[in-house]
């Protein structure tokens, strides 16, 4: 009987080690430890066995049913690792496959040329001074030294908006962000009518001119004016910010001239150019064959322009500028149509 046993046992363990996979583990579960396998048999038969064999019968059947027990369980264990390495190698995640691209926004060209030229004058002491699009006659004109029908009127024809307004003062999109120097001067001054602080900032925004489109001239375009008011400002200054501010901005060799022109705003008035960078000053299409190109406007406030703003002419000077952002960045980048910037081609805009 205990022959018996050994080789029920060995006959088990040998067909375990050809088992390979979970159905035939079952099958294996039901032959060698089931209700009606050679093992399981032989504890019915145990009743009619002789008493003395008994005991060392039944102590070996359960030790061989433990082993196969346990036998099982090692196996079943192997066989559910085998499947997860299996599937593991079948359904594997390449995960260097490129992944789909996501379209990557960025700042408008202006916006870039902007907040470069917002560095250079932070560097410098200026602060933002933010002032409205939509202006008074009065701001806009009068309180600059432009009086009606002043001819320096026809440089600057602008889009008049229907509301409310004084005959002689209507109301219109700003043509240039010089009523900001207005508006920032009484600020300023209202904070110690008697004696002023100094002013230094720089007015950034957009300006509206009632223009034929061209691919000179658009009917909006960006503006940033300069002011810097103070008891000892001089002609000087002015010329050594804005020369420092052209070193800044296209490179510390640069060379710049400043040629005297007209403004009401200001006297004396001068405009600033610099070197063509295209011919190097040699004269080319760029440049229309003068080797200058023109950046901004400049001059010393006007007194009337000082006083209009709170400033004593007597105690306090000033310099002022405008440029424009738009044609910096066509002399930068040598575009040769300002009607890109607004023209929302992704073609244009992907290139900066
Ligand atoms: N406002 C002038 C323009 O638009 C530019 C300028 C600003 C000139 C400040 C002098 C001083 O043409």
């Amino acid at each position: 009987m205990l022959q018996q046993l050994d080789q029920i046992e060995q006959a088990a363990l040998e067909a375990l080690e050809k088992v390979n996979d979970e159905t035939a583990l079952e099958q294996w579960r039901v032959s060698h430890l089931g209700r009606s396998s050679p093992l399981m048999k032989t504890f019915d038969q145990l009743g009619s066995l002789d008493k003395e064999l008994r005991p060392a019968v039944g102590k070996r059947a359960n030790e061989i049913k433990r082993a196969l027990e346990s036998n099982l369980a090692e196996k079943s264990q192997l066989l559910q690792q085998a499947a997860v390495l299996r599937s593991l190698e079948s359904e594997r995640l390449d995960v260097s496959l490129p992944g789909r691209p996501v379209a990557h926004g960025r700042l408008h060209p202006v916006t870039q040329n902007l907040r470069q030229i917002f560095q250079i004058f932070a560097e410098m002491g200026f602060q933002v001074y933010r002032s409205r699009d939509v202006e008074t006659d009065e701001f806009n004109f009068q309180l600059l030294n432009f009086p009606p029908h002043h001819p320096a009127r026809e440089m600057q024809d602008s889009f008049y908006i229907a509301g409310e307004y004084a005959e002689d003062n209507p109301l219109l999109l700003r043509t240039h962000t010089s009523p900001g120097q207005i508006h920032a001067m009484r600020e300023y001054a209202a904070s110690n009518p008697d004696n002023p602080p100094p002013v230094r900032i720089i007015l950034p925004g957009m300006c509206y001119r009632y223009e034929q489109v061209t691919a000179r001239s658009e009917i909006q375009f960006n503006q940033v004016e300069g002011l810097a008011v103070g008891k000892h400002i001089t002609l000087g200054d002015l010329k050594g910010t804005l020369t420092d501010f052209a070193r800044r901005l296209f490179g510390k060799h640069v060379l710049s001239r400043f040629r005297a022109s007209h403004f009401p705003f200001t006297e004396p008035s001068a405009e600033m150019d610099i070197e063509c960078f295209v011919c190097g000053g040699k004269g080319c299409a760029v440049c229309k064959r003068t080797g200058w190109l023109e950046i901004l406007g400049c001059g010393m406030v006007h007194p009337v322009v000082l006083s209009n703003g709170g400033y004593d002419p007597a105690k306090y000077t000033g310099f002022a500028f405008g440029m424009g952002p738009e044609r910096i960045a066509m002399l930068r980048y040598k575009i040769e149509d300002i009607r890109y910037f607004w023209a929302n081609d992704m073609r244009f805009l992907e290139q900066f």
